[in-house]
């Protein structure tokens, strides 16, 4: 029988036992793409186990990079400052990004960020559903095209669906898209940047208002398998347990099959 072909997916790499501390300390030696070659390490999510509201960045940054943690660079203190300003409180929020190693080329001294492909982010996939199937989420906020992509496909526009729960998908009982708040640091003039800001708050505002009106739905909804969709025949927390038992290589396998099936 002819060999089949691999595809970059990190879902080898998941560990048996779901919990946020197994699955961060497996991502730390995650080789999922070709990504973990040239960033300096694993940057996992981060937040409480139990938190209603998930943010979604792209990918870390060169700060993010270096310190092992999500937003702790100029983009995480634009996302406090408007959690601040609408009354969500950061400690209640886990951050992630769809990508978890930074992406850039090196020109000089500088490492310049660099977006990440579609097969890069269909293969790191797997950590973001396995951190969404254990927090369960009333709302997760995808911030940028990136995690956009990632969770509600391809064809998602954030520009014409930004702020607008959805309420369809697979990953939560409520979705909502906003731009990245690095995309507010490169407002060219002073008034424009202030209006990015401002609709970045309108949009974080319709968040705060779903997590008020959820109050845990997210934890009882029966999505428990987030993102379920993409993996067909492992859509109770057993069966996906079980594929994961699997032996690294046929789950490998398995993991391509579906990834290169569907992308979300
Ligand atoms: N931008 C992101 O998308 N994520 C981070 O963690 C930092 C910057
Ligand atoms: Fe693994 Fe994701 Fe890093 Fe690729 S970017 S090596 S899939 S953790």
């Amino acid at each position: 029988m002819p060999a089949l072909p691999v595809y970059p997916t990190a879902e080898p790499f998941l560990p048996a036992k779901l919990t946020l501390p197994a699955l961060r300390d497996a991502s730390k030696t995650c080789q999922g793409c070709d990504l973990y070659k040239c960033a300096t390490q694993t940057v996992f999510g981060e937040g409480p186990a139990d938190a209603r509201v998930m943010f979604v960045g792209e990918q870390p940054g060169d700060q993010e990079d270096q310190a092992g943690k999500p937003f702790v660079g100029p983009s995480g203190a634009m996302l406090d400052q408007a959690l601040d300003k609408v009354g969500i409180d950061r400690g209640e929020v886990y951050v992630t990004n769809a990508v978890k190693h930074f992406k850039f080329e090196q020109r000089g001294k500088r490492r310049i960020h660099a977006k990440p492909s579609a097969r890069q982010i269909a293969a790191c996939k797997p950590w973001l559903k396995a951190e969404v199937e254990i927090i369960r989420p009333d709302v997760i906020v995808a911030l940028g095209a990136t995690a956009a992509q990632s969770m509600l496909g391809p064809q998602f526009r954030v520009t014409q669906q930004r702020g607008q729960p959805l309420r369809d998908t697979t990953w939560a009982p409520c979705v909502i898209a906003t731009v990245h708040p690095s995309s507010l640091l490169r407002a060219p003039d002073e008034a424009a940047r202030r209006e990015a800001v401002a609709a970045f708050e309108r949009d974080l505002r319709a968040v705060k208002k779903e997590m008020d009106a959820l109050k845990g739905a997210g934890k009882r909804a029966p999505q428990a398998a987030r993102g379920a969709a993409a993996h067909p025949g492992t859509a109770t927390r057993e069966a996906a347990e079980k594929s994961r038992t699997r032996s690294p290589q046929r789950r490998g396998r398995k993991a391509a099959e579906s990834a290169q099936g569907k992308l979300f």
